[in-house]
């Protein structure tokens, strides 16, 4: 599929146009970015890691009958997903306390969660993600209360999936933000599932496996993402 101009930037990834109206191209690049921005670095093989990640992972999810955007892999570093119109919201759901819920609610790190919360973030760079409620989305028109209840619906489908795939592999799903768009009318997943967007960590150690390790400067960071995706048998090479 023909690349065309760049639509959109964004701090990880690069969205561009198609020969075909539908189709975009998905560019995961190495640009690391944490704290709305404020920290930012190049990741040898991150761009790459990801993208084979994200496409594993969105396999798993369309075998549990799950739409995502997700089409296919094009090359190492861009992959083909589905024109949506997105939904500008996050949708995040926390299995064990960890992040912002701790510094929000005065707990601390490392709680199980049962059952499991949701919350939702308005996706607003400015603002930094403020959190919202189902009333706020309702009354500022962000989406229909159908598609809201789509949301947490398929957010919970995922957890249900992944924390099953991580465990089995060693791994606790601490927690995960998604994003969802329509495609012809339907709520579908639109977003990347990888390292950068979740908390994984090792089952007995708990050791942080994901972008914390960036955030909170721990190093081994591609090298941590490549270790989770080996577990679960991706192939980066
Ligand atoms: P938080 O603890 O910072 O609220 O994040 C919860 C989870 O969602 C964590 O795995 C990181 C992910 N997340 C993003 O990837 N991007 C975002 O903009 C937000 C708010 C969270
Ligand atoms: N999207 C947020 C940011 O980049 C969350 C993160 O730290 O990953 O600032």
């Amino acid at each position: 599929m023909e690349k065309r101009e760049e639509l959109y930037k964004g701090k990880a990834k690069s969205v561009y146009k198609t020969d075909d109206p539908n189709v975009y191209v998905m560019l995961y690049r190495n640009d690391t970015s944490a704290f709305d921005g404020k920290k930012v670095e190049q990741l040898d093989r991150k761009g790459m890691v990801n993208n084979k990640f994200n496409a594993f992972i969105m396999q798993k999810l369309e075998a549990a009958g799950i739409e995502t955007h997700f089409i296919k892999l094009q090359n190492d570093t861009e992959s083909l997903v589905r024109k949506l119109q997105m939904l500008p919201l996050e949708c995040v759901v926390r299995n064990i306390s960890a992040g912002s819920i701790c510094r929000r609610l005065g707990v601390q790190e490392g709680l199980d969660l049962n059952p499991p919360t949701f919350e939702f973030f308005l996706k607003n760079d400015a603002l930094g993600d403020p959190m919202v409620n189902e009333y706020h989305i309702r009354s500022f028109g962000w989406a229909d209360p159908a598609h809201v209840e789509r949301m947490k619906e398929l957010t919970f489908k995922v957890n249900e999936v992944l924390k099953q795939l991580f465990l089995d592999a060693g791994m606790l799903l601490v927690d995960y933000k998604l994003e969802f768009g329509l495609y012809e009318g339907r709520v579908m997943l639109g977003d990347e599932f990888t390292p950068d967007g979740c908390r994984l960590w090792d089952k007995d150690t708990r050791k942080k496996l994901d972008k914390d390790r960036f955030r909170q400067g721990l190093g081994s960071v591609v090298e941590s993402y490549e270790e989770v995706g080996h577990r679960l048998g991706v192939k980066f090479d």
